[in-house]
């Protein structure tokens, strides 16, 4: 990665403050009664049920603890993915990922069009890829892709599979308590993730030697239904409060995941739950690994707003969109700098269409 060339450069207000405010509000759940239902020193899972609620409400963001997912597995992939980013930039760009390879390294994202001072690693817990050719809506193409994986180091793949499939354990369990906190059955998003598509990340945001100008990754919103974070020791993950729009860091806690709702549990919940904003600021002196674990529906997916979360009083407030042609579109700036705003759930809200139609209407009156 290169010096802080303007590419990196974030305007004014989206700089990083230098001085961090950590929020010891962001709730800490303790998932000990998934493993142990019956202890009578463990609280029960219907108080858990409105704990992650409540957090799910007021933050959009939780840590979880105890929540069985086995800490070797998560060091075996850490240990293995920091030999991975040692190595010279050609070594990694021989897995690079491009518009054709869905997955791979990658070293040139942008977020909100704006460089993000990071690396990365993609695959996904699938033998295959299955995604949109384009945004074209007339386009049917659904080409496969495939991991790349790279030569070295060679425990890579086996690490980053059996850490995978740790984690989406934890994902069906999280999405049943979150299903309940609903009010729902605990079943209901099952036929969602039948066959789900699991993407996880590697990243690596090597020291930067411009942090009050750079970010990580620019403030954005998940695009899945949920995602399952773990971060390592240094700390950089920033949320936006809701509650006054501060941006808050999240401390590390070690062994914890970090759970947040992504924009497509926001329109299923029909804003019952929000998707958050979050970013990520680096430091001059110490590089940082996270790893996000992004859980969702297949790409053929129709998101919209749970019948039962709706009504005549509390109408859906989105449209249905489908879900490919909306990463696809997402993703086409992933490899260009483009002049417009990315495309966002917000484009599908009810409420954005009658205020486009009353602008068009009394555009005509005039
Ligand atoms: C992401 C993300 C946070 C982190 O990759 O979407 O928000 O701490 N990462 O790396
Ligand atoms: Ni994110």
């Amino acid at each position: 990665m290169g010096e802080a060339d303007e590419a990196f450069v974030q305007a004014i207000e989206h700089r990083p403050k230098l001085s961090v405010t950590e929020d010891e509000g962001i709730p800490l759940i303790d998932l000990s009664p998934l493993s142990f239902p019956n202890d009578a020193n463990t609280k029960n899972i219907d108080d858990l049920v409105v704990e992650i609620g409540n957090a799910c409400k007021k933050w959009g963001f939780f840590q979880v603890i105890n929540h069985g997912a086995p800490l070797e597995k998560r060091q075996k992939v850490e240990d293995a993915m920091r030999k991975f980013f040692a190595q010279p930039l050609e070594e990694k760009r021989k897995v690079r990922k491009d518009e054709k390879k869905a997955v791979g390294y990658y070293d040139n994202e942008h977020t909100k069009n704006v460089r993000d001072w990071k690396e990365v690693f993609d695959f996904v817990a699938d033998k295959r890829i299955l995604m949109a050719a384009s945004h074209e809506p007339e386009d049917k193409e659904v080409p496969e892709t495939f991991n790349q994986w790279p030569d070295y180091p060679p425990e890579l793949r086996e690490s980053c599979e059996e850490y995978a499939r740790e984690v989406e354990k934890l994902a069906y369990k999280l999405m049943e308590l979150i299903a309940l906190s609903l009010g729902l059955p605990a079943s209901r998003f099952s036929s969602f993730f039948e066959d789900p598509t699991r993407s996880v990340r590697l990243n690596h945001y090597p020291p930067c030697p411009a942090p009050h100008l750079a970010l990580g990754v620019g403030r954005h919103k998940d695009v899945g239904a949920l995602t399952i974070l773990a971060q390592d020791d240094v700390g950089g993950l920033e949320v936006k409060r809701k509650s006054d729009g501060e941006w808050v860091r999240i401390k590390p806690t070690s062994d914890a995941y970090i759970i947040n709702v992504g924009d497509i549990l926001q329109v299923w919940s029909n804003d019952v739950y929000e998707s958050v904003e979050h970013r990520v600021t680096v430091n001059s002196e110490k590089e940082r690994f996270s790893i996000p674990f992004f859980f969702s529906p297949p790409h053929c997916t129709m998101v919209k707003p749970l019948g039962e979360l709706t009504n005549e009083q509390n109408p859906a407030k989105y449209r249905a969109y489908n879900l490919g042609k909306f990463l696809a579109t997402r993703r086409q700036s992933n490899f260009k700098k483009l002049d417009v705003e990315n495309i966002q759930i917000s484009h599908f809200k009810v409420q954005e269409l009658a205020n486009e139609l009353d602008g068009a209407l009394s555009i005509n009156k005039k």
